[in-house]
């Protein structure tokens, strides 16, 4: 027994979380990337973190392939490029700025409030999902004066400042 897709999105849609691109490259070494906030820490030693892809996800081939991703977590003002990158463009890259980090894969370092570049250790079948861990070899940390984009009840949304 279990409640129906609706309804666990639903139930989900209750726990606020940030938003990150995951960016990698395809086997012609053209970026990509996707929207995603099933994204979680693993371990600190050695540091890990996952992060579930849908299988129907245009990025998915190119993220087993190149071995390699990015985790840029999004800072608030960024919720154009998250639709964009929750899109199915062609190129969701065409108008977007990024440098190359590790092996390549682009870091989104205008939009990003701290990015997380990962080799990937271990790819695990998780319903119609796969978990990617991944190795952080490298890595920003995060711009003291960004905060994050939030997305909670299926909108995005600011985090809230503490009062003075
Ligand atoms: C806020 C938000 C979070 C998302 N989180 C995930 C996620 O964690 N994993 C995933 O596979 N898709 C996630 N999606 C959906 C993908 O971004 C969407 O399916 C996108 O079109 C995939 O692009 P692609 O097919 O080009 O890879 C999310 C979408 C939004 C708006």
């Amino acid at each position: 027994m279990a409640v129906t897709r609706e309804e666990f999105v639903s139930i989900m849609s209750a726990f606020p979380t940030g938003v990150a691109i995951v960016t990698t490259l395809d086997e012609e070494g053209r970026p990509r990337g996707l929207t995603t906030n099933a994204i979680c820490a693993v371990s600190a030693e050695p540091p890990l973190l996952l992060v579930c892809v849908d299988r129907t996800s245009r990025t998915l081939a190119a993220l087993r392939h190149a071995k390699r991703f990015v985790v840029n977590f999004m800072s608030d003002g960024g919720a154009e490029l998250c639709a964009l990158f929750a899109s199915k463009a062609e190129d969701k890259f065409a108008d977007v700025r990024w440098e190359p980090g590790l092996g390549g894969v682009p870091c989104l370092t205008e939009d990003a409030l701290a990015f997380a570049e990962c080799l990937t250790e271990q790819e695990l079948e998780a319903g119609d999902h796969l978990i990617l861990i991944g190795l952080v070899e490298a890595g920003s940390a995060p711009d003291p004066a960004r905060v994050p984009i939030l997305y909670f009840r299926r909108s995005y949304g600011s985090t809230p400042t503490a009062a003075s």
